[in-house]
């Protein structure tokens, strides 16, 4: 029997809330092809101005939202864009900068902490003499939360670093922020400051925020307006738009202030698994709101063998391999629900029944 649903998968899993509903139904809306529709404008004038640059864009995904800005950034043919070995854009996306921009990715070791170390960011950087054989690099790309090393945070020391560099080098600055207010918020550093030194910023606002559909480019106006070229080469321009923005606008002003209560959970849930006999989990490494959970060689049970059984309690969560699995926090999961997701894990490990319905 089901006790409590529990959606642990990712963040993109949550559903629009009744503000978010309502304000989609009244929204007011007209052709974003033509540039037209009111609501699309004040999203992106919002979030130009929280992320402290000249203009925004709304784009249907972060995957498309990544691309472009490496498309636009390397126009010329023969560009090499330098970016962590365990990004999203390397690894998730198709490999879309290469079959559709024709971009030369080069990758550089990203540290546990989410980081590359600076000496091989500008090691890996071409020298031009050698234009006539190496692709020229044009764009170094930064992920913030770094999802895959389980949503680390980037410092703005760190940040302003490796836009010195870029600068030093006449390279631009493009940051996968699809976590960016994760970011902000753990570091407790207002997000326009966090991004200072980048050229470009892609956000998702359909991960933690909580929006049902999209993310925002933003850059300078010259870059939006390449930008804005590129959404629609991609079919990426969409019409009456302001639906989907209209809900967009309600995450960012209700939600952003609910990832500091995501990451204390995440936390607490992180410490209750850790405790588990045949489970470890690194607790300090929890930062934001990923959870990552490796199974012990004397544990009980496996991976896959837990979800399955953690399912049938309504827990839902993502299998990353054999011995590993992923949780991700959200706003729609409370503090109970953690409580719960711990004594069900206890009883899936240890065979002990959860108490009192957990
Ligand atoms: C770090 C990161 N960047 C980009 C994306 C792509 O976002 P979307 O799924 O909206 O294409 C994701 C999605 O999970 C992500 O985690």
């Amino acid at each position: 029997m089901v006790f409590q649903f529990v959606d642990l998968r990712s963040d993109t899993v949550t559903k629009p809330t009744e503000s978010m509903r309502a304000a989609m139904a009244a929204a007011e809306v007209d052709d974003d092809v033509l540039v037209n529709d009111p609501t699309a404008f004040r999203l992106e004038s919002e979030m130009a101005r929280i992320m402290g640059k000249e203009a925004a864009l709304f784009v249907p995904s972060g995957t498309m939202g990544n691309l472009i800005s490496v498309l636009v950034h390397c126009e010329t043919r023969g560009s090499e864009v330098i970016l962590g070995d365990n990004s999203h854009i390397h690894i998730y996306e198709n490999g879309g900068i290469s079959t559709i921009g024709g971009v030369h990715p080069r990758t550089v070791r990203n540290n546990p902490d989410g980081t590359m170390d600076i000496g091989l960011i500008e090691a890996a950087i071409r020298d031009p003499r050698g234009e006539l054989l190496y692709p020229t690099t044009k764009l170094i790309c930064l992920e913030n939360t770094q999802a895959n090393c389980g949503g680390r945070c980037l410092s703005v020391d760190y940040t302003d670093k490796v836009g010195e560099l870029a600068k030093k080098h006449g390279l631009n600055l493009h940051i996968d922020g699809a976590r960016i207010f994760n970011a902000a918020t753990a570091l407790k550093v207002p997000v326009d400051r966090l991004v200072r030194a980048a050229d470009s910023v892609s956000v998702c606002l359909s991960k933690g925020i909580g929006a049902p559909v999209g993310s925002v480019i933003v850059g300078s106006s010259d870059f939006i307006s390449k930008a804005r070229r590129l959404r629609k080469t991609l079919g990426g321009g969409m019409r009456q738009v302001g639906v989907l923005c209209a809900a967009a606008l309600v995450a960012v002003q209700e939600n952003i202030s609910k990832l500091e209560e995501d990451h204390r959970n995440a936390r607490a849930l992180a410490e209750g698994l850790d405790q588990i006999k045949g489970l470890k989990v690194n607790v300090a490494s929890v930062e934001t709101n990923i959870i990552y959970v490796d199974f012990l060689k004397d544990s009980n049970s496996t991976a896959e063998k837990t979800s399955k059984k953690l399912k049938e309690q309504g827990i839902l969560l993502m299998l990353e391999s054999s011995n590993r699995i992923r949780l991700v926090l959200h706003h729609q999961v409370s503090a109970s629900d953690v409580q719960y997701t711990i004594s069900c894990f206890k009883s899936a490990l240890t065979g002990a029944p959860e108490k009192n319905g957990f």
